[in-house]
């Protein structure tokens, strides 16, 4: 007992006199919520910083960049897709599979490069428009106009990434699917004019019908490549694989232990591991970013989409590396441990600190608030002079679903959100709003795409719409108030909550605004919750009365649980189709992060 005592404290005393030797502890996700397919440099020159780019569908701005120093806090630094004149054509993508998917990030000759795809997954797979790869490159990631408009390169595949050679040559690699392939191909590329040579097949994976993101390491006088693989984006079998040449043309070997990187058949919490990308930090120690979904294997419930993880690797020399499986806490290499900061655009990515945005005059929106395509700009006014501290919302003719539930149009659609990136949260904003003309609706909304949501707004409907006795929990005297300001037309402000989804969801809950609400001032809370990982629940009530809140809804967040994306909480105002122009008002707009499930 004492010799073990003993022989305790000696062993933490030696570990303690080396501290700057201890193993770290790496938290995942690292950045929480849809952050999918990450690709990641460190960069000494840049003041010891790593930087990691996601891909980011139809959301804009897009292609976010987050940065730290230490591999522990991170920070959103900006996005490299932030102006439409850089790339028109995502105002036109449809389906909610399409926009800007896997981009790699390097850096060289002092400059930052970033080459992906914008994806029209509407049109035909032999159309060569329907991927459209392109190289956007800047001086300055902090300053968002230091980002290029997009160089457009041919290439029929998708996922590209650029390599500069020892001998100063530049190559693009990326992949097709199995309607072509499976493969790899490889090309000679001159990035700031996009002119490509001859495209050569270099590796046809291990068998995945879908080899996605590959990269090329030089080590050791050998050309690594990596890949992911599956049966086609992102699904429990989903892999890290790779191969070997002494030449960068290939051919290349399969390494006999693959896949190096999966979670696939295990009952981990996080599923779908792949897309992986690595890096060097400035110990020389092996690093590897992916993504990864907290589904567990029932893979049922994941409103936030494919998050970004990261593990530690080792790689001996001459060999292939191994990977630390990923979980919800990673030891990895030693790292230190002091925080510095990150010029950023928001709160640490990891951060549990509550927002609350007042929206105040003079004031620019935040820059991590996210659309859906482009914005029409003037639609959204933080403090219009009527009402300062709000933000008032113009509503497009559009609504969240749109025409076919996939095309935005030019009118555009107004929509603002944040990322949910916590398993538990609680999202709420106050609503000013009196609708004038029939089918005007101003809410919030779980959006994960506009063929997935889940809303619920305040709506000018004919008296008589109430579906009231089918929502739980609302007491009767709600359900059948009378209600004020009835027009002469027999409109009545109603509330209501749709869903929209591949997967059933509950019929619309609709009630008249109880006319007591109406009294206090007119103005609304609307609070989005989830009170566990599978279910969110949707209240409202009079702003300022938390104790006359009632719930109009409790749904399962498997409607938002699908493809590529993640869920995005926030806020809307529509005319769904008709010809209202009345201005929607929010204010007090608060994210509660409650809780975060690991494992
Ligand atoms: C997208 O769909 C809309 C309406 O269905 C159509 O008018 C438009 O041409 C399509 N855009 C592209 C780029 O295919
Ligand atoms: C792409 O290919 C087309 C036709 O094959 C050619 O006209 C065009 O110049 C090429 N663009 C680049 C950037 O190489
Ligand atoms: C790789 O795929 C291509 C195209 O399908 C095929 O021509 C080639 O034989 C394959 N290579 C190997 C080594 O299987
Ligand atoms: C998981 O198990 C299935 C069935 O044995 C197998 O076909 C599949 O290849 C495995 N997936 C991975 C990534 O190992
Ligand atoms: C420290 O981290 C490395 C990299 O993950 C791992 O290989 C090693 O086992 C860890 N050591 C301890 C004592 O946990
Ligand atoms: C409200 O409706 C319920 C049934 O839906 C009924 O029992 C109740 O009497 C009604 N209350 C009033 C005040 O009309
Ligand atoms: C989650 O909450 C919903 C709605 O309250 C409930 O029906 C469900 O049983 C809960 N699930 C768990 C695992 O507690
Ligand atoms: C959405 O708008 C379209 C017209 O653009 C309309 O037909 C549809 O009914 C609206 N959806 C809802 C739920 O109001
Ligand atoms: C919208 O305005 C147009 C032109 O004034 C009119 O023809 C149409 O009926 C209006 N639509 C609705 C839904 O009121």
């Amino acid at each position: 007992m004492f010799l073990t005592t003993l022989l305790l404290c000696l062993s933490e005393w030696v570990s303690a006199s080396r501290g700057h030797d201890r193993n770290s502890t790496i938290v995942n996700p690292i950045f929480p919520g849809f952050y999918p397919d990450p690709s990641c440099i460190y960069l000494p020159e840049r003041e010891h910083t790593f930087f990691c780019a996601s891909s980011s569908f139809n959301a804009f701005p897009g292609i976010p960049i987050h940065a730290s120093k230490d591999l522990q806090n991170w920070k959103l630094i900006g996005h490299v897709l932030n102006r439409r004149e850089q790339l028109p054509r995502l105002a036109e993508t449809n389906r909610s599979t399409s926009g800007i998917w896997a981009p790699t990030l390097r850096f060289h000759d002092e400059t930052f490069w970033l080459v992906t795809t914008l994806v029209d997954d509407d049109r035909p797979q032999k159309d060569s428009s329907r991927l459209d790869n392109i190289i956007f490159k800047g001086k300055d990631p902090y300053n968002p106009k230091s980002w290029s408009n997009a160089v457009h390169f041919n290439f029929t595949g998708y996922d590209p990434e650029p390599f500069w050679d020892e001998d100063g040559k530049a190559y693009i690699t990326g992949a097709h699917a199995w309607q072509v392939g499976p493969y790899i191909e490889q090309a000679e590329v001159d990035l700031d004019t996009g002119k490509v040579g001859d495209w050569q097949i270099i590796w046809n994976g291990t068998g995945g019908l879908a080899p996605e993101g590959p990269h090329i390491y030089r080590k050791d006088g050998w050309y690594y490549l990596l890949a992911a693989e599956d049966s086609g984006g992102t699904g429990l079998n989903h892999m890290v694989t790779m191969a070997r040449s002494k030449k960068i043309s290939g051919p290349y070997e399969a390494n006999p232990r693959n896949p190096v990187l999966t979670n696939a058949n295990t009952t981990s919490y996080f599923q779908t591991v792949g897309h992986s990308d690595l890096f060097q930090d400035g110990n020389g120690n092996w690093w590897a970013v992916a993504l990864s979904t907290r589904s567990g294997p029932e893979y049922l419930h994941y409103p936030m989409g494919r998050e970004t993880v990261m593990t530690a690797m080792s790689w001996p020399k001459g060999e292939f590396p191994i990977f630390t499986p990923i979980s919800g806490e990673i030891s990895g290499w030693p790292i230190r441990h002091e925080q510095e900061d990150i010029r950023g655009v928001g709160p640490y990515a990891n951060s549990d600190d509550p927002e609350h945005l007042t929206f105040p005059p003079s004031t620019p929106l935040p820059a991590h608030l996210t659309h859906w395509r482009y914005p029409i700009p003037s639609s959204y006014t933080p403090s219009p002079p009527e009402k300062p501290n709000t933000l008032r919302l113009t509503p497009s003719r559009i609504n969240l679903t749109a025409l076919n539930g996939n095309y935005a149009g030019a009118e555009g659609q107004t929509f603002i959100s944040r990322r949910q990136q916590h398993t538990l949260f609680a999202y709420s904003v106050t609503l000013d709003f009196s609708p004038t003309q029939r089918d005007e609706e101003a809410g919030v909304t779980a959006f994960l795409t506009q063929n997935h949501h889940l809303d619920m707004g305040v709506i000018l409907l004919p008296r008589g719409s109430a579906t009231a006795s089918s929502i739980p929990g609302l007491p009767a005297d709600l359900s059948n108030s009378t209600t004020g300001g009835i027009s002469d037309d027999g409109m009545v402000p109603h509330v209501r909550f749709r869903g929209e989804s591949y997967v059933p969801v509950p019929k619309p809950a609709i009630f008249p605004l109880p006319e007591s609400w109406r009294r206090k001032g007119g103005k609304l809370a609307l609070e989005i919750r989830a009170c566990n990982a599978s279910h969110y629940v949707f209240s409202v009530g009079p702003a300022g009365k938390r104790s006359e809140m009632r719930v109009v809804m409790e749904v399962s967040n498997e409607p938002v649980s699908w493809g590529f994306t993640g869920t995005l909480l926030g806020i809307y105002a529509t005319s769904n189709g008709g010809n209202g122009t009345t201005p929607a008002y929010f204010s007090d707009w608060r994210y509660t992060p409650v809780e975060q499930f690991r494992d």
